[in-house]
Order: C-alpha cells, then structure tokens, then sequence
C-alpha cells in the first residue's frame, strides 16, 4: 500500500486514462477525489468496489469558481489534499484536421482546458498542501509534444505548454515541499481517442517504438503511483516519457 491514506484528486477521472489512474491510486490505498465535466459515478463505484473511498465532484477545471469548490469539498470530506493529477484535458473528442481549419474558438477552448485548467486547479490545492509542507502535482502531457503532430496543432502545443508550466512550478513550489512533475503517455486507446485516430496511425505509432505493441492504460499508471508516492520524493519538474520508447529526449 504505497498511497495508504494519501488523498488523490484526478481531474477528468470519470473516464478513460483518468478511469484507471483513479482504481490504481485507490488500490494503494488512496482516496479517491473524481473531478469531472462528466459522469462520476461509474468511476466512484467502481473505486469503491475496491474497498477505498471515493468522492465526486463536478468540475469544469476551466472555471476558476469550479476548482476552488474541487479543493473546498476535498477537505471537507477527507481532510487533506496529498496529490492532484491534472490530467483532464480536451482531446480524444478533437477532430483532427490541418491547422488553416482550426476554428479560432477550438484553438482559445483547447488552452482554457489543457493549459488554464491545469494553472486554477494548482492554485486551488496550493494552500492545503502549502500548510501540510507537502504535496505532488503530476500533469499528463503527451508523447506529441516531443513528436511534432500534424493536424492536431492545438493539442500538441497546449501539451508542450503542459512540459513548461512543470519545470516553473517545480522551480516555485520546492521550497514549500511540493513536487510537481509531468507523464507524457503515448498513444493509448481509451475509447473517446479511438474514433480520430486512422488505422495507419496506430501502425505507425507501433512501428516508431522500440517496444513494438499497443500502449494500454495499465502501461502507463505505474508511473503515475510511483510520482504520487513518497518513493519519488527528490524527483521534480520532470516530465517522464511513457510510451515504449517512441520518443527520445
Ligand atoms: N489516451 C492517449 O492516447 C493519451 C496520450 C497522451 C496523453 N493523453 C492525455 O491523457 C489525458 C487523458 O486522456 P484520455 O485518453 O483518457 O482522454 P479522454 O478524452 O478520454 O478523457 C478526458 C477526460 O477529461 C474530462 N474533461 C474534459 N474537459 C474537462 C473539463 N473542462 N473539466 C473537467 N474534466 C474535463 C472528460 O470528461 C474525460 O473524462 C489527457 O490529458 C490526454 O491529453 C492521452
């Protein structure tokens, strides 16, 4: 029980990676905070299904008033805030297509979600973790921001926007005992991502790593466990690369 007791908010954890990063944490004994725009409940019962203790928020991680309720209603059920997972984000519902066919608006709400959200959401937990002296921030990036993608240019500059907002943070939070570091998966079907993504891409995914297979959800929360456990506890503003080796850097 590498989380016992530890409190884990995962924003955008009512499904997919999210999904699994939420029964992981709680199967090392974490409780589990499920922020999301979407439906929590499947993913609460599913955690408590585990045996540990879950609670649900609704949460758009955009809206400044939204997370500070997220951090409010944290603590009021459980006390503490030991790790955030900024992991929501606005991605496997994007169509992909050349960046001349972006709409300006896509373009403003894939930054207010990706970027802005993961900025309010450490805000909203800083001064819970500030007074404990501890915490983690762990923020999903992603193996396109290292790759360059096409047709995807808001998502994949928001992701390397994800890697900066890490090294700063890391550089302003040591002193008060917070740990921020970033997971940069590769490409993992997890349902919503599936419908954009053309077969030839799979392949050439596959075929770029140097672990030559399919990327699923459980490829990539060992990572995170080890970040939001005491066992990475001089690691910060390191974004670790998660995806068979498919990128270098
Ligand atoms: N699956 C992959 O291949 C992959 C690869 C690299 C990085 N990532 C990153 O991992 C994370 C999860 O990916 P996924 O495949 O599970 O994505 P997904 O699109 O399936 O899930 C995203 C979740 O975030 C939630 N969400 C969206 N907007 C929100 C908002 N404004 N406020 C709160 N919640 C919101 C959604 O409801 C959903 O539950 C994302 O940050 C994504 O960029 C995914």
């Amino acid at each position: 029980m590498r989380l016992k007791d530890k409190v884990v908010i995962v924003t955008g954890g009512a499904r997919g990676l999210g999904r699994a990063y939420g029964l992981a944490v709680a199967a090392e004994g974490a409780k589990v905070v499920v922020a999301d725009v979407a439906d929590g409940k499947p993913a609460l019962k599913e955690i408590e299904g585990l045996g540990a203790q879950a609670l649900v928020v609704e949460c758009d991680v955009s809206r400044e008033a939204d997370t500070l309720r997220l951090a409010t209603e944290t603590l009021a059920q459980f006390g503490r805030i030991d790790v955030l997972v900024n992991n929501a984000a606005l991605y496997g519902s994007l169509k992909r297509r050349p960046f001349m066919e972006i709409p300006i608006e896509e373009w403003d709400r894939v930054m207010a979600v990706n970027l802005r959200g993961l900025f309010l959401c450490a805000r909203a937990v800083f001064p819970a973790m500030k007074a404990q002296g501890k915490g983690k921030i762990i923020n999903i990036a992603s193996g396109t921001f290292f790759k360059g993608v096409p047709h995807y240019i808001h998502y994949t500059t928001s992701k390397g926007g994800v890697v900066g907002f890490t090294r700063s943070l890391a550089r302003e939070l040591g002193d008060f005992g917070i740990r921020v570091n970033a997971i940069a998966p590769g490409f993992t079907p997890s349902g919503e991502n599936e419908k954009n993504m053309p077969e030839a891409g799979r392949e050439a995914n596959v075929r770029m790593r140097m672990l030559k297979r399919a990327e699923v959800p459980g490829d990539v929360v060992g990572t995170l466990v080890f970040l939001a456990s005491d066992d990475s506890d001089f690691i910060t503003g390191q974004t670790i690369v998660v995806d068979g080796g498919g990128v270098v850097h």
